[in-house]
């Protein structure tokens, strides 16, 4: 019975796995690479902004949240206009350049750039 509910969640799970970057992709290929909703769950909800901002992060998790940062602000935002996207964006893009410079200000520009209440108002 136990091995039976194993098998079904493994199932359920690897085709969760295989559906996700279905889902991720968008007509333009590459444009929606990085999902502004996949972007949220790895680096704003999850620990990656906070770990950059704290300066704990390594260098290649740096390149990456500064990777996703720009893809952000590439991304077109489901609700609101492309003007005050650019707006929210624009300060984490120079916010995640900044740490990959390896900036003394990087963490604070991140943090006052993940303006998560405000963005979401507008676009979420
Ligand atoms: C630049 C704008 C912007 C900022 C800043 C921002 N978010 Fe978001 N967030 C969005 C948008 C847009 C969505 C909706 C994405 C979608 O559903 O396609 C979203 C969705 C989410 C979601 C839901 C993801 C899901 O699975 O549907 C979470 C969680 C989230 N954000 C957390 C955060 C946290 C925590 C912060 C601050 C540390 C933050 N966000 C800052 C724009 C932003």
């Amino acid at each position: 019975m136990r091995k039976k509910i194993t098998n079904g969640l493994a199932c359920l799970v690897a085709t969760a796995l295989i559906s996700l970057p279905v889902l991720a992709a968008d007509e333009d290929g590459d444009k929606e690479k990085l999902a502004t909703k996949q972007i949220m769950k790895d680096a704003f909800k999850g620990p990656l902004l906070k770990k950059v901002a704290a300066g704990e992060a390594s260098e290649e998790e740096t390149k990456k949240l500064n990777e996703m940062l720009v893809a952000l602000s590439k991304n077109e935002p489901k609700k609101g206009d492309a003007e005050s996207w650019k707006k929210f964006t624009a300060p984490l893009v120079a916010a995640g350049k900044a740490a990959v410079e390896g900036k003394p200000d990087a963490g604070a520009m991140l943090k006052k750039g993940a303006n998560c209440k405000d963005c979401h108002k507008s676009h979420k």
